[in-house]
Formats: C-alpha cells, sequence, structure tokens
C-alpha cells in the first residue's frame, strides 16, 4: 500500500512539472487554445493516477447524467431563460419561466450546478461562461446527444450483428443502424429533418474551427512557380465544398490568385457553390468530380485535401488517393489536411476516432497516413505540424 502511495506521488510529482511547463508556455506567449488539449490531457491524467475501477463507472454514470441535462435544459429553453450574467433566478422562477415542473426541472439544475456548467447558490442559478454559451451555440450539444450518442448505445448490438470488425461500408454504418435505418446513407438520415441538417450544419462548422487551412505550411513556392510557368491550374481542393478553405489558401498566399484555383466537389455541391456566386471567390474554376470515380484536373502544381480522409476506410482511401495521384505531374504535392493520433493519443482523439467509426471512417496515426499514402503509390514528404500538435499539413508526393 505504501509504495502503491509512492507511486502515485511520483506520478503527480511528474504531472506537476509537466502542467508548471505548460503555464510557462501559456506566461511566454502560447494561445490557449493551442495548449488547451494538452493541459486538459495532463490534468485528466492528475485524476486517472486517482482513480479505481468504480470511479470509472462512476464517471460513465455522471457524464450520462450531465449530457441529458444539458439536453433537456436546450430542449426547455432553460438557459436561454436564465437572466443575463451577474443576475439570478430561483429554480421555481426558472421552472415557471419555462413551463416544466420544479420537482423535476431542479434535478437537472442540480447535475449542471454540481458540473460547473451554471452558479448554483442555494436553490438560485446563474449564468457561466459555459452555460452562456451552451444558451448561444446549443446545436452542437444537441447533434452529439440525438446523433452520435444512438449509435454508441446501438455499439453492442451492431458488432453483434456484423461480427467485431472495424465498420468499411458507408451505407451499412454504425450511425444508421443505430438510428433504426440500415443500409440508409449517412447523408439521408440526417436529412430527413431540417432541424436534425441545421445541427448537423452547425456542429460541422464547430469541429472545422479545430481543423489548421494551411500554417504553417508555406505554399508561396507555387505561387513562384507558377509566375515563372504558363501552368493553369495551381491549386486544386478536393472535396473543397463551399470553397471557404481556398478562400483561405489565396489569403494566407501572396501571388496566388484565384484564377489559378479549381474547387472539386460532387456536382451538386459543386453548383450549390456556384450559385452562391460568392465574390470572394471570384475567377475560381468549379468542376463537379466525384472522387471515388474518377480523377481531379490533371498537372496542378498542388492538391489539398482537407478533413475529409476521415470519412473513409483505408480500402477507400488508397482509391481516392489513387485517383489523385493519377492525375499528379511529377512535380505536383499533395496536402493532406487531418487531424493526426498522437502517441500516446489524447482522449479527445481517441473519442473523436469512436465518432468516426460510427460512419465507417477512422482517424489516423502518421504511420497510418504513410500505410495509405504509400500503398496508392505516394510518399510522406513531411508532417508540418500545426500548433496544438493534433493537426497536421500532411505533405505528399508521387512516389517514383
Ligand atoms: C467533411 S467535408 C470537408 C469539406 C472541406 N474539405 C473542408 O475542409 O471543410 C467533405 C467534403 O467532401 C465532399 N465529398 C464527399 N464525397 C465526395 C465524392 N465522392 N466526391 C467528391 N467530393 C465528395 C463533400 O461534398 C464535402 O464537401
Amino acid at each position: 500500500m505504501a509504495s502503491q502511495t509512492q507511486d502515485i506521488a511520483n506520478q503527480i510529482e511528474t504531472l506537476g512539472s509537466r502542467l508548471m511547463l505548460l503555464s510557462h508556455r501559456l506566461r511566454n506567449g502560447s494561445s490557449l487554445e493551442s495548449q488547451r488539449t494538452e493541459i486538459l490531457d495532463a490534468t485528466a491524467q492528475v485524476n486517472a493516477a486517482l482513480e479505481g475501477p468504480v470511479d470509472d463507472v462512476r464517471e460513465m454514470f455522471n457524464h450520462f447524467a450531465k449530457a441529458v441535462s444539458i439536453r433537456l435544459f436546450i430542449k426547455w429553453g432553460a438557459f436561454t431563460a436564465l437572466p443575463p450574467i451577474g443576475q439570478d433566478i430561483s429554480i421555481d422562477d426558472l421552472a415557471r419561466k419555462v413551463g416544466v415542473d420544479s420537482g423535476l426541472l431542479v434535478r437537472y439544475a442540480y447535475v449542471l450546478g454540481a458540473a460547473k456548467i451554471f452558479n448554483r447558490c442555494g436553490d438560485r442559478l446563474s449564468h457561466t461562461p459555459r452555460s452562456l454559451s451552451l444558451a448561444a451555440t446549443p446545436r452542437m450539444a444537441q447533434f452529439f446527444f440525438d446523433e452520435m450518442l444512438p449509435p454508441i448505445l446501438a455499439s453492442p448490438a451492431y458488432f453483434d450483428k456484423y461480427g467485431p470488425k472495424a465498420p468499411t461500408c458507408r451505407k451499412n454504418s454504425l450511425f444508421s443502424f443505430g438510428h433504426g435505418k440500415p443500409g440508409v446513407s449517412v447523408p439521408q438520415v440526417i436529412n430527413s429533418s431540417p432541424e436534425r441538417m441545421a445541427n448537423y450544419v452547425e456542429a460541422m462548422k464547430m469541429m472545422d474551427r479545430t481543423y489548421p487551412f494551411l500554417a504553417p505550411y508555406d505554399l508561396s513556392w507555387a505561387a513562384d512557380v507558377a509566375k515563372e510557368t504558363d501552368r493553369a491550374v495551381v491549386v486544386v481542393d478536393v472535396g473543397g465544398g463551399s470553397g471557404h478553405s481556398l478562400k483561405e489558401i489565396v489569403k494566407a498566399t501572396r501571388g496566388l490568385s484565384m484564377e489559378r484555383c479549381v474547387l472539386q466537389d460532387l456536382p451538386k455541391i459543386v453548383e450549390a457553390a456556384k450559385r452562391v456566386k460568392d465574390q470572394d471567390l471570384e475567377g475560381l474554376k468549379f468542376v463537379g468530380v466525384d472522387f471515388t470515380a474518377g480523377r481531379p484536373v490533371d498537372g496542378a502544381l498542388v492538391y489539398y485535401m482537407r478533413r475529409m480522409l476521415h470519412d473513409y476506410s483505408d480500402e477507400a482511401c488508397v482509391g481516392i488517393l489513387r485517383n489523385v495521384r493519377e492525375a499528379m505531374a511529377p512535380d505536383s504535392r499533395l496536402l493532406v489536411v487531418e487531424q493526426v493520433m498522437g502517441e500516446p493519443p489524447s482522449l479527445s482523439a481517441t473519442a473523436s476516432n469512436i465518432f468516426m467509426t460510427s460512419l465507417s471512417g477512422k482517424e489516423r496515426t502518421l504511420e497510418n497516413i504513410r500505410d495509405i499514402t504509400a500503398r496508392a503509390g505516394l510518399g510522406v514528404v513531411k508532417a508540418h505540424w500545426a500548433a496544438g500538435g493534433e493537426a497536421a499539413i500532411i505533405e505528399c508526393a508521387k512516389a517514383m
């Protein structure tokens, strides 16, 4: 027992040094955003050093209670009904305001108070920055609860039915199974109501913010080569959606103009992007190609694929990457922008991997990415890590 206590003391000491280092980084100018995951991971390890098996089960139970309390407060409009920051309200008054039995509301209010989502002092509640944020942008929490929880709960039944192997089929996904629609594609399941679609779009927008566009990769070499040659296309954004990445790329790269960029996506997505007539995309060429079936525009200097490969199994990625390789010239570069799982991966990266599993995709380590690119005849030139170390711009070239 004494040695176990010594062991915990050692672990806390090591973690204390790590936290000190992280606090120094913050004092020396690193942004909180770039250090957040590492700080949260370090504090989680302090908990892990002390927790036993009973705590794990209790923690699971606590997370369920917190999740359903957040979801019900959103549903009842109780976050938005709290008075502005600095003022408080009694639980009875809040219950009257949102039309919920006070004896019921109080149970969830206590959970959210204990979890520090808002402040609770006796029977009075007031906002914290966390509850204010849930009041302002509830859709991501709604998306996780309504869309991601059913597949998670259905996982044991799914693996019983289809065997305990990594899902790869995009139609027969765990996601669709969990929503009682086996064999229906994920977009079709989500598209079944405007509310579900709006929650999905908002959640994707918020997730998008955790991905870099280009930094720290410097694309100015491509703009320089383009200046000296008559290369018509400099950058092709493969699966580029609405073109928002291209806007950031052009903004960040001196000498690169929109006229020398191509947005490639499914024909209906490209048509929708064109219809917007976004001034910032003026000059951009739009090309509708299914990247699983055909290759993008030939001979561009740079092919760019952001936040896409993790939607697919390894096999499917190899097929998509082969199509890109076919279009590449000997001096072309492919830039893959993805979350990359470290070793050991953070808890949030592993959680994201479970989320992608339900969509028949996966998050990858750099080794995984090296493997799928090699199988497609490409080689990783360099991984350019974004601040925070959880995502990278992986520069690839044709393997000769
Ligand atoms: C998760 S979004 C990423 C969008 C964009 N790259 C970004 O970083 O925000 C995936 C994109 O891939 C596109 N996509 C999906 N399947 C495709 C296919 N078979 N062919 C071409 N594009 C496809 C989608 O329409 C969507 O725009």
